[in-house]
């Protein structure tokens, strides 16, 4: 369990004032012992009457995950800006206006609203462009924490920007998860994402796993750097990465289209890296929709518990499906999820998505929907990066 004082409460020292009431509440040296051990000695606190008094009275709310609640995930991208240029990436194109960081807290207020309506815990991934450009971000992620629902905050990042220390203090106090982007070992890295970047990227895992945050590995699978693989899985072994993530191209950004996999390559990349996972004890599998094929739970969650906000502040289904479902500067998460035709039609699968809808494997699998949309220009058309079709 994880208690916060609740957002509408001001610490004044010797007083609690609940904003919204006016209440002031004298705290003494049993109080403020409680809430300044509130993590780490709440099983003592729990029982005890100052505990119910100020859990009853509102000043202290509970905001840990409930084992048995479904996860909303919610893909925020900051901003579109970069420090670079990778060959297939979807995100730099034409600069756009972003969110500012008062309408971001209002979409985190939204969010938070949605969840507890729909009795979910969450998931934010912070993403950009390159999220460590993001001005505000340390403000945004202790405002994400600060709510009375338990939402488990990612960065997604390239690894080439140092982090501050008061970055990284901001993500352990957080227990925020990082997730950097690496496609190759040193030369195939560097090839897509410009010379000097693998190493850089490879230091930022080691400062980030030095501070005792946990890192993940994201490794977008392309023609160019399927050959790498086993050595990469064993440089980030070394480096004592816990996990790669690895991840399909979807072929939309300006150099992705050459870099595509045949259905059959794709078939014998994902059977080697099952077979490479034997192995080795870091965790290889991914979370797409065709890796359900060697036991990976691969179901797309878009329609059931996903929603994306571009750079621009575009509500998305995925941030690789382009398809426009609303405006976070006007629209709320409940007018985007119960009033979208399209999200109604992801939901229908059998009736709507062709082939994928009626496979054997719709409720595993179903395809992914993003391929499909880049290459036919149809999110309903079956997915054809599949070797079964
Ligand atoms: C857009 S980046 C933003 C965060 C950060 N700049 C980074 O590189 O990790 C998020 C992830 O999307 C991946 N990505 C970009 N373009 C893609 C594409 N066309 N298909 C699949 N993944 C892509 C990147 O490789 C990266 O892992
Ligand atoms: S993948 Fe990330 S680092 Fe590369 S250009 Fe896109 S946003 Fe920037
Ligand atoms: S046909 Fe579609 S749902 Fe069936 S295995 Fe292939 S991609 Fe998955």
């Amino acid at each position: 369990m994880s208690y916060k004082l609740s957002r509408d409460v001001i610490d004044l020292g010797q007083y609690l004032m609940n904003v919204k009431t006016g209440e002031l509440y004298e705290v003494e040296q049993d109080g403020r012992m409680l809430l300044s051990n509130l993590n780490t000695l709440e099983y003592l606190f729990n029982k005890s009457d100052i505990f119910n008094f100020m859990f009853n009275e509102g000043l202290l709310v509970d905001s840990s995950e409930k084992k048995d609640r479904n996860k909303f995930l919610l893909q925020l991208h900051l901003l579109n800006d970069c420090n670079l240029k990778c060959l297939h990436c979807y995100d730099w194109k034409d600069p756009v206006t972003s969110l500012t960081f008062e309408q971001n807290l209002v979409v985190l207020d939204n969010f938070v609203v949605f969840l507890k309506k729909m009795e979910m815990d969450g998931e934010i991934s912070f993403t950009g462009g390159e999220t460590l450009l993001y001005y505000r971000l340390i403000e945004l992620i202790d405002y994400t924490k600060s709510q009375d629902v338990y939402i488990k905050p990612y960065v997604l990042t390239n690894g080439t920007i140092p982090p501050k220390t008061e970055l990284l203090e901001c993500l352990i106090r957080n227990d925020v998860g990082v997730q950097i982007s690496i496609d190759g070992t040193e030369m195939v890295h560097d090839e897509i994402r410009g010379t000097g970047n693998y190493y850089k990227a490879v230091n930022g895992i080691k400062t980030y796993l030095a501070a005792g945050l946990k890192v993940s590995v994201h490794y977008v699978i392309m023609r160019r750097n399927i050959k790498a693989i086993p050595e990469f899985i064993r440089e980030m072994e070394r480096l004592e990465v816990k996990r790669i993530n690895f991840s399909s191209l979807v072929p939309i950004g300006p150099g992705a289209q050459e870099e595509m996999l045949t259905p059959n390559e794709n078939h014998d990349v994902i059977e080697s890296i099952a077979f490479l996972q034997k192995e080795h004890s870091i965790s290889l599998l991914s979370t797409r929709p065709l890796w359900s094929a060697v036991g990976s739970s691969g179901f797309c969650p878009v329609g059931y518990t996903t929603l994306t906000i571009d750079p621009s502040g575009k509500f998305l289904p995925c941030r690789r499906l382009p398809i426009i479902l609303g405006d976070a500067r006007y629209d709320t998460f409940f007018r985007v999820w119960f009033g979208s035709e399209f999200l109604q039609k992801m939901r229908e699968r059998e009736k709507y998505i062709k082939i994928c809808g009626t496979c054997i494997k719709a409720n595993v699998c179903g395809g992914c929907r993003a391929i499909a949309y880049a290459l036919t220009n149809d999110a309903f058309a079956p997915d054809p990066s599949c070797w079964c079709v």
